[in-house]
């Protein structure tokens, strides 16, 4: 069994673009600029923020993090938002989500120019994956295909079930993986018989939301299991992902831990995100 070492992959990603960002100044003048905007205090994004300036400054790319506070009006979220796609010094701009209920996710996603929107939430970029047409790719997608390739797996020809179907991981990883010649089946709560349908996975991709709820008789042996997870134990309060990893890591041919498999990823693929935007926003 392989455990999937998230942490490594990334870092060997981030130093790639470290390399890259470092030839910029002498060509552009400046280096590539990442602007994360966070409205409250909601704790993971406080972590995840925090995270994203961490990789930042690991690769080398400058980093403005703006933390605005929770009654901030959805007018003036969206005003910031024209100002940064303004702003010719700003290359990326990422909005944490959630965001607070006041504030419509899907205007703020709309109102960030598509070709700074590092996270590919822009419909315009949804339409180009789905399209095949030039666009930025969403980065925890983009991370579990990284971290097949990484391991070398390649999806073609086998079945891969994703479970869980949000336009953030579920959606664009099941396209991506049919892209990639996978059978491709995608399973949600209204799904039957969901055990019959995940042992049959060559590759399972779990962003359930719901700590531990694969089990070992959902997985058949030796498949790879890339657990999307992020929850709490409900017993132990300990971080867990959507696979109880100590009954299913013994079946798998490779899985994920949590922390340290796809979160890392995640962030990766936001540093090679801004510095495409920069290299984009740069081109004559
Ligand atoms: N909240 C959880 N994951 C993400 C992400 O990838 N991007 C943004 N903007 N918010 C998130």
């Amino acid at each position: 069994m392989i455990l999937i070492d998230g942490k490594q992959i990334s870092a060997s990603l981030k130093e790639s673009i470290r390399e890259q960002v470092a030839l910029l100044p002498e060509k552009y003048g400046r280096v590539p600029h990442l602007v994360v905007v966070r409205v409250g205090e909601d704790p993971a994004s406080v972590v995840y923020v925090r995270n994203k300036a961490k990789a930042c400054e690991a690769c080398g790319i400058r980093n403005t993090t703006i933390v605005l506070p929770e009654e901030t009006a959805e007018e003036a979220l969206l005003e910031k938002i024209c100002a940064l796609n303004a702003d010719d010094s700003v290359d990326g701009i990422l909005v944490q989500l959630p965001l607070p209920g006041h504030i419509s996710e899907a205007k703020v996603i709309e109102t960030i120019a598509r070709e700074k929107d590092v996270d590919g939430f822009h419909p315009l970029n949804v339409a180009g994956l789905w399209q095949k047409t030039p666009h930025m790719a969403p980065c925890t997608p983009s991370g579990i295909m990284k971290l097949l390739e990484a391991i070398g797996i390649d999806p073609k020809g086998k079945r891969a079930v994703v479970i869980g179907r949000s336009n953030i991981v579920g959606l664009p990883v099941a396209k991506m993986l049919l892209d990639a010649n996978a059978t491709v089946t995608t399973c949600h709560t209204r799904t039957v018989d969901m055990p019959s349908v995940t042992r049959e996975a060559d590759i399972l991709v779990v962003a359930a939301g719901r700590p531990k709820m694969v089990t070992a008789d959902m997985v058949k042996e030796g498949a790879v299991v890339i657990d999307v997870g992020m929850d709490r134990d409900p017993e132990t309060g300990k971080l867990c992902g959507d696979v109880d990893f100590d009954a299913v890591a013994p079946k798998t041919m490779a899985i994920t831990p949590v922390p340290g498999g796809v979160g890392p990823m995640t962030i990766a693929c936001l540093m090679e995100n801004t510095l495409k935007c920069f290299l984009e926003l740069h081109r004559q």
